[in-house]
């Protein structure tokens, strides 16, 4: 069991293939984190012999730390006179407002009378087979309950009548550790939580980095580093969905650590609401990372014997840079938190309609679209905003789950069959728990959105929110487009969420209540996808909140892919993408070809550029393919040949960034690897272009050393052998680029900024 505990020492270890975690019940029963880094080597018997398992010792290097008497850090009452025993000091794995302790903690508590203070202790613990699961929530799963174990270690304080239960689930072989916490009422009054971290990470030593994704609607995780000091650093969001400015997966990484070299780790919250994580270097230098649900605006009551459990925090370490902590992100989504039949299958190459025909269109134009696109070789039709209720704009419909028929001029049924009859799939577009106050909804129940008594609710796109904290109305949203979906036999579902939530308020419960709406919210849409999955479990589902307004891996546990912004710009892309490969796989970015100039930036790529940024991703098509010319036809047919050909190597290869598409790049590259190394395809943009300009290697990575590679150029209308290097070369000189100079056009070459080509290495 690669969960020990060792009582002599009264530690806890948790062994994943490459990182150890550790834990000791410290003086008075207070729980210590002493260890999270490279596997810990166990010391040798002086004999020179290794002992029996039984007899090993447990690797007890990590508990050297230091307890002075500090001024001004008090201390805890059973101490006795002992003054160098201190909340405020000690490394501490769930740390307790109230107890002491005046850094950021991981728990909050009011009594009945409001009194805040609580102080956690050992009580007892548990190790079993198999993963958790957590009611209500998504969570890290295992097929095969001999791929992982968990932890449950009870604390308790009796005073405050509290228990928590910490969760720690361990998948050894993926070097993934999991955490949760349920914290319950164990006394005879109400009380209430004002914070409940899912993690908490006290990092004894070390000089950290605080890596996070920032960003806006249509400029989604922007990648972000910076120093963690002497100051609470504090990223979150606090808009009811994960959001566009701030993605809840964060990284610690040590000063000196790069894409290849140095210790990081990361933590990704499955959570889809309002999140917090919060870093800072404490006064004597121990650093501090915690994540959780957003404690602004939470406020949870707990009657006596209840319980509450917070999301659910991944947590991976890699001693080789930020590639390798990726790639460990990467396997655990695809293979531990998507589920269901489109799980490491090709999905279908769809074609959406919204950037074609936005709002306004008729059923004459989605077929004439399909129909461009099944000659073409695209497998879905996927209708976006705007077939049902009277949503002749975006201020109005939103709710009426009934199809229009006269703008589709016929019934949704007869539309999908016709699709079908050109031997595509259909899928359809949906915004569950939004509502135009002009619709047959809003009129019949005012009352089921969230609004504060007396106030007007505050609008964002003509939208207001249906109160998906109460299962009446979600369950009546869900029988409403259960029908229509069943009307269709829809293959997928873009479900979309275009605000963010506001007037957090339910007509359901008093006043004593409204603190724990928004969690409350996000189960909600939890519980409306599983059903969903649960009455179509062929369905696919894609997320997408206005592009990438909650894109985290909580919906992933849903929706196998994410729309990853409404930005389809392919240069804005390669930033928003690459700030997204961090922790999310190329299997679930969301990424369309789209007109140009771009509706967004009006900017105009070239389509061998915009067809590689969108095979990072999904890869599908977002514009009427009859606008093309032939020969463009013709590289279409080209992309999506390439794509179903190749689709294993770009969405299951491992996934390296080979430069970062800041500002003062020339160049953006990444490239997939096939996990042997027989196989790889780079991609290479052109972000500038100079007359005269120089030469431009990229280095590759991932590739075997000693294998010879024939290297082709697969993104022009012949694919045209290059050249062998061996992976050696390739790995420490580099790949060279073919560069045109301006008078001499020609497709084997990188023409101009924004050009890109595309190399298929095989041995
Ligand atoms: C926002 C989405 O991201 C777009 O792709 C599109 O579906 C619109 N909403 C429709 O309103």
């Amino acid at each position: 069991m690669p969960i020990k505990y060792y009582d002599a020492s009264q530690t806890f270890l948790l062994e994943t293939a490459r990182s150890s975690y550790q834990m000791k019940i410290g003086p008075g029963g207070l729980l210590l984190h002493t260890y999270y880094g490279p596997r810990a080597v166990r010391p040798l018997p002086h004999t020179g012999q290794n002992p029996p398992e039984s007899e090993v010792l447990p690797p007890d290097l990590f508990t050297d730390f230091v307890r002075l008497d500090r001024g001004f850090s008090p201390n805890p009452y059973d101490a006795g006179r002992d003054r160098t025993l201190s909340c405020d000091t000690l490394p501490l794995e769930y740390p307790c407002e109230g107890s002491g302790d005046y850094r950021p903690t991981a728990l909050g508590i009011r009594g009945s009378l409001g009194v805040c203070g609580c102080d956690l202790r050992f009580r007892c613990y548990q190790i079993q087979e198999g993963k958790y699961t957590i009611p209500g929530l998504p969570a890290v799963y295992a097929d095969d309950p001999a791929d992982a174990c968990t932890l449950v270690i009870t604390l308790q304080d009796d005073a405050a009548g509290v228990q928590a239960d910490l969760y720690y689930g361990l998948l050894a072989s993926r070097d993934v550790i999991t955490r949760s916490a349920r914290i319950r009422n164990l006394g005879t009054e109400p009380i209430r939580l004002t914070g409940a971290a899912s993690c908490c990470l006290d990092m004894l030593t070390g000089d950290w980095d605080l890596i996070h994704f920032h960003g806006r609607h249509c400029h989604e995780r922007e990648f972000a580093r910076t120093p963690v000091e002497e100051r609470e650093l504090t990223v979150g969001s606090r808009r009811g969905n994960s959001s566009h400015q701030q993605n809840p997966f964060v990284i610690l990484a040590d000063r000196h650590c790069d894409e290849d070299h140095g210790y990081c780790l990361g933590t990704a919250l499955l959570y889809s609401g309002s999140f917090s994580a919060c870093a800072c270097r404490e006064q004597f230098g121990l650093t501090r990372l915690l994540m959780g649900v957003q404690p602004e605006r939470f406020d949870y009551p707990l009657a006596p014997g209840e319980t509450f459990y917070t999301p659910e925090a991944a947590m991976a370490f890699s001693q080789d840079g930020l590639s390798h902590l990726s790639h460990l992100f990467h396997d655990l989504i695809n293979s531990h938190i998507v589920r269901g039949p489109w799980k490491n299958r090709r999905r279908p190459i769809l074609i959406n309609n919204w950037e074609a025909t936005g709002i306004e269109f008729r059923g004459s134009q989605i077929l004439a679209i399909a129909e461009q696109a099944a000659e073409l070789g695209v497998e879905m039709m996927v209708l976006d905003d705007g077939w049902f209720g009277r949503r002749s704009s975006d201020s109005a419909g939103l709710g009426d789950w009934y199809v229009n028929e006269e703008k589709l001029g016929c019934s949704i049924g007869q539309l999908a069959d016709r699709i079908r009859d050109m031997g595509l799939r259909f899928g359809l577009w949906i915004e569950p728990e939004m509502v135009n106050e002009d619709s047959d909804l809003y009129r019949r129940h005012p009352d089921w959105v969230l609004r504060i008594p007396g106030k007007d609710p505050v609008r964002s796109r003509y939208q207001l929110v249906l109160d998906f904290s109460r299962p009446e109305i979600v369950d009546h949203v869900f029988r409403q487009i259960a029908e229509v979906i069943r009307e269709c036999k829809a293959n997928y579902v873009k479900m979309d969420m275009n605000r963010c939530l506001n007037d957090v308020w339910t007509a359901a419960e008093g006043l004593q209540s409204q603190g724990k709406i928004l969690y409350q919210y996000t189960l909600g849409v939890y519980h409306f996808m599983d059903q969903l999955l649960t009455a179509f479990p062929d369905l696919l589902l894609e997320g997408c909140a206005g592009g990438g307004g909650r894109f985290d891996a909580g919906m992933l546990y849903y929706c196998p892919q994410i729309w990853c912004s409404d930005n389809t710009d392919a240069v804005d892309r390669l930033s928003i993408q690459y700030g997204t490969s961090f922790c999310y796989p190329v299997s679930t970015i969301g990424a369309h070809v789209s007109a140009v100039p771009n509706v967004t930036t009006g900017r105009t790529v070239p389509l061998r550029t915009r067809a590689a940024a969108a095979m990072a991703g999904t890869f599908g098509y977002e514009l009427d393919l009859n606008e093309l010319n032939d020969e463009e036809k013709k590289d279409v047919r080209g992309q999506i040949t390439f794509f179903k050909e190749h689709w294993e190597l770009l969405t299951l290869g491992l996934y390296y960034r080979l430069t970062s598409p800041d500002g003062a790049s020339e160049l953006a590259a990444w490239m997939e690897v096939e996990r042997t190394g027989k196989e790889a395809l780079v991609t290479a943009v052109s972000l500038s272009s100079h007359g005269n300009g120089p030469v431009r290697y990229v280095r590759l990575k991932g590739l075997e050393p000693n294998r010879l590679y024939r290297i082709s150029i697969v993104n022009i209308p012949e694919p045209q052998f290059l050249f062998c290097r061996s992976g050696a070369s390739l790995m420490y000189q580099g790949l060279l680029l073919p560069e045109d100079s301006a008078q001499h056009r020609d497709d084997r070459k990188i023409r101009g900024q924004y050009d890109c080509l595309q190399f298929l290495l095989q041995s």
